[in-house]
């Protein structure tokens, strides 16, 4: 049996831990097909938590029920690629034999500009209803999937929510479903660019318990004929917080571990396997998700730091020698951003493990 694990943004990871029922509204949405709040979905979470990943598994729920998919990340002119697909889907729909699987296109289309001409902006909109007709007579319908909005043009984004709206108003089988970080999915739906996305399902993605890791591991290992004691499998577990990429990062680095030196584990294999994905995770995730941060979120993530579990907004403030109001508004932005979640009552703690010992460790 080969390496399972899958360390890589977006790969599906052996077994989706934690996710038990996210996908239920979506999938009741596709068996109504029109109208249900289910369909119009929006992702959020910290970077390396699993949104793409949960696109890709409610796309392969959505062509299990005969749907068609169009999946896109929001990079300049995604909105021409989307128009482009549904031709494609509908060229492919019109002229085969009834009943006929769709796959899913992603094609490069309409052009690149990002805001479409009003002759192309119509085409779009009649691409996508001759497609939803088609599907409709076959009582199914499209899924559009667009990843990482963080990156959106606002422009295509309010373009994409007027035509999908549109089609919802017709009855039309259609899902919509996004993912971004937390900060641009407030930012979008606050500005008003699309005051329709405001209704969307907003399904904010958190760490996995650290239990359904342990016991993931222990299955998995087992699986493939190597010997992971309960105690190790615990600690290995432990060591990711449930956090999706470093469950995915630990698993592989110990699988490898266990193929190079021998199939039963030992708890020197467990923590150099643990302290492998750390470093991993720190260039990959961590640098990544600090480079947006200004110096002063930075002074307001090390005065965190310093506490070992929860801070609350008085030790922050103190601190930093910053009021109440002033801390409250760097909760808000670093909150937004995937850095720190809520912890109760006026506390907050880092949302991505390892950034306490990157900060502490002076390397921020
Ligand atoms: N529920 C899950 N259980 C285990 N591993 C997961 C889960 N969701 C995602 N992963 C793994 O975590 C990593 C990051 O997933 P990804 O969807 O790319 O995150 P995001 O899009 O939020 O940055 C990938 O290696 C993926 O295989
Ligand atoms: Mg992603």
């Amino acid at each position: 049996m080969d390496n399972p694990f899958r360390p890589t943004a977006g790969a599906s990871p052996p077994e989706l831990i934690g996710r038990a029922g996210v996908l239920d509204e979506f999938a009741y949405g596709l068996r109504l097909r029109s109208g249900a709040p289910g369909l119009l979905t929006i992702f959020t979470g910290a970077r390396g938590v699993g949104k793409t990943v949960m696109l890709g598994a409610a796309e392969d729920l959505a062509r299990t029920q005969g749907w068609a998919v169009v999946s896109e990340t929001a990079t300049k002119g995604f909105l021409g690629r989307i128009g482009h697909a549904m031709r494609r889907l509908a060229e492919e729909l019109g002229s085969g034999p009834q009943g006929r699987r769709l796959t899913a296109v992603t094609a490069a289309g309409f052009g690149f500009t990002t805001q479409l001409p009003p002759q192309q902006q119509l085409e779009w909109r009649e691409e996508g209803l001759r497609l939803l007709h088609l599907l409709e007579e076959q009582r199914t319908g499209l899924v559009i999937t667009v990843d990482e909005i963080h990156a959106a043009d606002r422009q295509e984004i309010a373009q994409l929510a007027a035509d999908v709206q549109h089609f919802i108003r017709a009855d039309l089988p259609v899902a919509l479903l996004f993912a971004g970080l937390p900060a641009a999915v407030s930012d979008l739906l606050n500005e008003g660019v699309a005051t329709f996305l405001r209704r969307a399902d907003r399904i904010d993605l958190h760490a996995a318990a650290v239990d359904e890791v342990r016991q993931s591991y222990a299955d998995t290992f087992a699986a493939g004929g190597f010997t992971l004691t309960e105690d190790q499998a615990g600690r290995a577990a432990e060591a990711t917080g449930g956090y999706p990429f470093l469950i995915q990062l630990v698993g592989y680095f110990l699988w490898q571990e266990a193929e190079k030196v021998a199939p039963v584990l030992t708890d020197a294999m467990v923590d150099q396997a643990v302290a492998a994905a750390r470093r991993r995770n720190e260039r990959v995730v961590i640098e990544a998700a600090l480079s947006t941060a200004s110096p002063r979120d930075l002074d307001v993530l090390r005065a965190m730091a310093e506490d070992d579990g929860p801070s609350t907004a008085g030790d922050i403030g103190a601190r930093i020698g910053a009021r109440p109001n002033t801390v409250g508004n760097y909760r808000t932005r670093l909150i937004d951003a995937g850095l720190i979640e809520p912890a109760g009552y006026g506390l907050v703690r880092f949302a991505i493990p390892g950034l306490r010992e990157h900060l502490r460790q002076g390397r921020a």
